[in-house]
Parts: C-alpha cells; sequence; structure tokens
C-alpha cells in the first residue's frame, strides 16, 4: 500500500486553533506557558484533533462543534508524550523535531508542563465545548477514563514494569484508548453513542501502536522527529520484539483491514461523510512519520 492522503483541511483547523490558546495571564508562570506551548506548537500530526473532527463529520455535525474537546485531547496527548521522554521514562532528547522539553527547559518545568496541559485540558473543555451538560459530563468522564489507570496512564505503567500483560492490551491502554477516546468522545458529546464505531475506534487504536512500533525500527530520526530505536535501547516489549518485522507488519495489515470493515460496518446509514475517517485509517496504516 501506497501512503496516504491526510485531511489537511481539518489539520489545519486545528493548527489554528491550538495557536491562539493560552494558558497564562501572569508574568510569574509565563515561563510555564512557554513549555507548555513549545512542546504543543511543535507541529505533531494532529492524528487525534483531526480523527475528532472526522467524527463530527461522520455523524453529520460540523466539525467546528467539536472544537475544544479535539484541542483538549492534543493537549492530553501532548502532555504524554513530555512525560513519556523523561529521563524517569523513555529518557528521549528529541520529539517532534526538536530537543525535548526537558531537555529545554529542565526537569522540573517539563513534569509541570505536563501536569499544567492534562488540567488546561480538562478546564478548556469544560468551559468552552457546546451540547447537552449531560453529553458534554459523558464526553469528559470518558476522556478521563481512557486517559486514567484503565487507561493511557495504566498501559504507561504497564509498559515501564515490563509487565508480563498481553502486548495487545498494553498497546490498547497506552495508546488505543486515547485514539479510541478521539471517536468516542465525539459520538457522545453529540448523544450518539455507538458499539460500531467502538469497534472501529479499539482497532485504529491498537494499529496505531503497531505502526509506531514497526516505525521506531524502520525509520530514522529525521523523518520520526525523535530518535529510532528508542524500544530496543531500552527493553522495551513491542510487536516488533515480540513477533519479529515481518510478522508485525501482517498483523499491522490485519489490523487495518479490521478497522475498514468496522468503520464501513459502523457508517451505514449515517447522515455525514466518512471520507476523512477513511484516509485517516489508511494513513496510519502507511504513515512512515
Ligand atoms: C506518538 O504519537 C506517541 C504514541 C502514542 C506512540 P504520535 O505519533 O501521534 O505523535 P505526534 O503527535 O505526531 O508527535
Ligand atoms: C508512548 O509510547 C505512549 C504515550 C505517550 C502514552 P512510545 O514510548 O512508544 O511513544 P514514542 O515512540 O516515544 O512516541
Ligand atoms: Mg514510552
Ligand atoms: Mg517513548
Ligand atoms: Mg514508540
Amino acid at each position: 500500500m501506497t501512503a496516504s492522503v491526510y485531511p489537511d483541511h481539518l489539520r489545519a483547523r486545528v493548527e489554528d486553533y491550538l495557536c491562539e490558546l493560552r494558558f497564562s495571564d501572569d508574568a510569574e508562570t509565563a515561563g510555564l506557558e512557554e513549555a507548555m506551548r513549545y512542546s504543543l506548537l511543535a507541529g505533531g500530526k494532529r492524528i487525534r484533533p483531526v480523527l475528532a473532527l472526522a467524527t463530527a463529520r461522520a455523524t453529520g455535525r460540523g466539525e467546528d462543534s467539536v472544537l475544544p474537546l479535539a484541542a483538549a485531547i492534543e493537549l492530553i496527548h501532548t502532555y504524554s508524550l513530555i512525560h513519556d521522554d523523561l529521563p524517569a521514562m523513555d529518557d528521549d532528547d528529541l520529539r517532534r523535531g526538536r530537543p525535548t522539553n526537558h531537555r529545554t527547559f529542565g526537569e522540573d518545568v517539563a513534569i509541570l508542563a505536563g501536569d499544567a496541559l492534562y488540567a488546561e485540558a480538562f478546564r478548556h473543555a469544560l468551559h468552552l465545548q457546546p451540547g447537552e451538560p449531560r453529553d458534554v459530563m459523558a464526553a469528559l468522564s470518558e476522556l478521563a477514563a481512557a486517559t486514567g489507570v484503565n487507561g493511557m496512564v495504566g498501559g504507561q505503567y504497564l509498559d515501564v514494569t515490563g509487565a508480563d500483560a498481553d502486548l495487545r492490551r498494553l498497546h490498547g491502554l497506552k495508546t488505543g484508548r486515547l485514539i479510541g477516546a478521539s471517536v468516542e468522545c465525539v459520538l457522545l458529546v453529540h448523544g450518539m453513542p455507538s458499539a460500531a464505531y467502538r469497534t472501529f475506534a479499539d482497532e485504529l487504536g491498537v494499529l496505531f501502536q503497531i505502526v509506531d512500533d514497526i516505525l521506531d525500527v524502520t525509520g530514522t530520526d529525521a523523518a520520526l522527529g525523535k530518535p529510532s530505536g528508542s524500544d530496543e535501547r531500552h527493553g522495551k516489549r513491542t510487536y516488533v520484539s515480540e513477533f519479529g518485522l515481518e510478522r508485525a507488519r501482517t498483523l499491522a495489515r490485519q489490523s487495518h483491514d479490521r478497522a475498514r470493515e468496522a468503520l464501513a460496518r459502523a457508517a451505514g446509514g449515517g447522515e455525514g461523510s466518512t471520507a476523512e475517517l477513511e484516509q485517516i485509517t489508511d494513513f496510519i496504516a502507511t504513515r512512515t512519520s
């Protein structure tokens, strides 16, 4: 499969929106805001917020209806990257093509920048996300669950302790839940929960991390904007370490097929267009960065 197109119009909406965000109105904490914006605006792929906007389009609502929620998800993702790179975690020096947050601002400020991004994410969405209060609460409750002990942070715990957990479960928690929440929270905020979309979102999350594991072995620092070979250096359990490169590629292809099938089932009868969700699914399978 060749590299796929990316919904750049949605990415541009996200980029503009994130660029406008400010967190400090006080000179004493301006340095903290600088550290937060340093990582936030370093040009990530924006897969999670773009997924959120694409889901809003698939449900027939305009993408602007979920921008505050989408931004909150990207803030949380950025916090997770800052903490993931710390010396006590993956000890990496390069992220999004720049020196990592702790290399630039020091470990103490990097930890606080991550903490602040997490809190500001919820503050932002609670203040600005439109919708029935009950639906907004359901969406933010899912976002909290997806990033807590039974989600991203629990998965990171399994990752750093090298626990003997099933690899699909480890990946499902550390990465899959937040990718899944990018779809799921949008359905909840529109009062349209869907088991079929949930199956799609779960599969997409696992596919994302299988490809991340492969790229850690096959990619270059320049293309990835982060150090390749980080997993092997730290003895991480990955799809490549567990199954070898060729089998990992086969598993990624199978996961991509399952995600596409699940999306086709979920989309049946919907009012909006799933074109962008299809594009992102293909992009996640074929990406090189
Ligand atoms: C990297 O995520 C961290 C993982 C969960 C594997 P991305 O590959 O989405 O990173 P950015 O946002 O584009 O920098
Ligand atoms: C990180 O997984 C997942 C989270 C940040 C929650 P990785 O450690 O594989 O991510 P990269 O490869 O450093 O981006
Ligand atoms: Mg890690
Ligand atoms: Mg890492
Ligand atoms: Mg990785």
